[in-house]
């Protein structure tokens, strides 16, 4: 889904995942920004969606995602329509964006942090072991997290862990922070949850867990470790001392982190 350009684009997914995923407080502002940009972001989208219908009348759309799905409309799935296409396709891009840099300038914030563990990971982006890279990016996720707690609102009442002495009774209308941070820190599930450890088979809560488990948790596996590989291949990376080393936040968002390499 391109978009007009990129600072524009940009700032659509900002405004729209800040609102629909992190305005806690029912900032007004932030609901006015989304507002906005969802209409213009919408306006955008299906006129793109309409000129490649324009552009392959034959029926032979291009094989990305967009072509995929509007290859799909028709009497087989009497449900899928533009609309639908549209509304499937900005959620992913919506969910894509901001997550996917934050998580990577966080990990690598958190490696530079540890120079033997930096000089390892950058050994495994070396030698384009990818699957190395993105344990060590998982890990570093682990003590400087993208996603510290998830949310669930609970209409009914339920019990959880029934049966076993951790069993809670949720009253319904309750919203619930679940700790996903203080989760991968919990020894039972996170052998010596102190130490960075590459070795860990059990399965890290970055991308939630269960049935609403991130979309993109497959290709976070190969996204995240080739983007942290490309810094990590950089060399005598470091952090630029002081402040401008800091990551820069525009509300939640990283705005920036300088770092420095030979
Ligand atoms: C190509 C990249 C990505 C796409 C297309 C994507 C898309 C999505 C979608 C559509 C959902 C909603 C799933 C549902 O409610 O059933 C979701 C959930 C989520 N995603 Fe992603 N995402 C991407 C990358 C990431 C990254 C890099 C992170 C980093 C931590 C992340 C963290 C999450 C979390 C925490 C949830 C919520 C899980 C929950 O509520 O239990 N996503 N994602």
């Amino acid at each position: 889904m391109p978009g007009p350009d990129e600072a524009t684009m940009m700032r659509w997914l900002r405004d729209i995942f800040y609102d629909v995923f992190l305005n806690l407080t029912n900032n007004a502002a932030v609901r006015s920004a989304a507002l906005r940009s969802g209409t213009e972001l919408r306006a955008h989208m299906n006129v793109v969606i309409a000129k490649r219908k324009n552009e392959t009348p034959s029926g032979t759309p291009p094989d990305d995602v967009l072509g995929r799905l509007l290859g799909l409309e028709g009497e087989a799935n009497p449900w899928l329509d533009d609309d639908t296409v549209r509304r499937n396709l900005s959620g992913l891009i919506v969910g894509a964006v901001e997550t996917t840099s934050k998580l990577v300038t966080l990990a690598l914030q958190e490696l530079l942090r540890r120079p033997a563990v930096l000089q390892a990971a950058r050994a495994a982006a070396l030698e384009g072991d990818i699957e190395k890279v993105r344990r060590y990016a998982y890990e570093a996720g682990r003590f400087n997290p993208q996603t510290p707690m998830v949310f669930r609102f609970c209409p009914a009442e339920k019990e959880l862990a029934a049966g076993t002495a951790r069993a809670r009774r949720i009253p319904a209308g309750t919203t619930m922070v679940l700790g996903t941070l203080s989760a991968m820190f919990d020894p039972e599930g996170f052998v010596s949850p102190g130490e960075f450890r590459i070795d860990r088979e059990v399965e890290y809560l970055h991308f939630g867990f269960g049935m609403h488990r991130c979309f993109g948790y497959l290709i976070n596996g190969v996204q995240i470790p080739e983007l942290v590989a490309a810094f990590l291949r950089l060399p005598g990376l470091r952090r630029v001392p002081g402040r401008a080393g800091c990551v820069k936040y525009e509300g939640p968002f990283p705005e920036g982190m300088l770092v420095e390499f030979d």
